[in-house]
């Protein structure tokens, strides 16, 4: 595949997610990503033996990347100081955006949160506004309270170019969201205005 020069681009009046079918889009990640990375990223997904089609699930928690999950509605955005200078946006499946408007916590089996990030980098048109640059991770949230028992009711994923992040930084997620909003049901992110 031919690496389009995605991070150059704006998206013209809605938020990033509309319009492409997810495949695609994810395809597009890939490509920013290696382009971004160039010849380390290449050789990890050349040495793996994983079939790229297939979604492979994170460790402990065996949670995927969900299938549309670009369609879903934006609940907020953020960004990241340096070091990692990052722009993310987390979005919500029809359960978490049904629960952010009517206030429900703790939330209902089935939501799922997905957020995403990107480099922040300058416009190249406008020297003042910042822009999504190449993509760093996605990370998930799926709420099962049997499943995840243990964990608050939430199963964690993080991926980087489609691929489940190791066991150790798996090991971190539910600590560090457990210390911080165990009252808001484990989750920062408040719905934005
Ligand atoms: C050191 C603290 C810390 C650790 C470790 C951590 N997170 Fe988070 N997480 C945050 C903060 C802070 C936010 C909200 C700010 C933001 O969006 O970046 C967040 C937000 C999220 C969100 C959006 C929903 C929400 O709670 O706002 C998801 C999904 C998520 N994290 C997944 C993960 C996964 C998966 C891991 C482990 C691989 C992980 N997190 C580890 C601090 C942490």
């Amino acid at each position: 595949m031919k690496p389009s020069p995605r991070e150059n681009s704006v998206p013209s009046t809605s938020t990033p997610r509309a319009r492409r079918p997810a495949a695609q889009s994810v395809l597009l990640y890939l490509g920013a990503v290696a382009l971004a990375a160039g010849g380390a990223v290449i050789s990890i997904a050349s040495g793996s033996t994983g079939d790229a089609t297939k979604p492979e699930a994170s460790p402990i928690y065996g949670v995927t990347i969900p299938k549309a999950y670009r369609q879903w509605q934006l609940i907020a955005p953020a960004t990241e100081a340096a070091p990692l200078d990052e722009l993310r946006a987390v979005l919500g499946n029809d359960k978490a955006v049904g629960a952010y408007g009517k206030g429900t916590l703790p939330f209902p089996d089935g939501t799922v949160l997905v957020k995403l990030a990107w480099k922040q980098v300058p416009s190249p048109e406008f020297e003042s506004a910042t822009i999504p640059g190449p993509a760093t991770t996605v990370q998930v949230m799926v709420k099962d309270s049997k499943r995840y028992a243990d964990t608050g009711g939430w199963g964690f994923g993080r991926f980087i170019d489609g691929r489940p992040a190791d066991l150790a930084q798996h090991q971190t997620c539910f600590a560090c969201h457990a210390a911080r909003v165990k009252d808001r049901d484990y989750v920062f992110t408040r719905r934005a205005p």
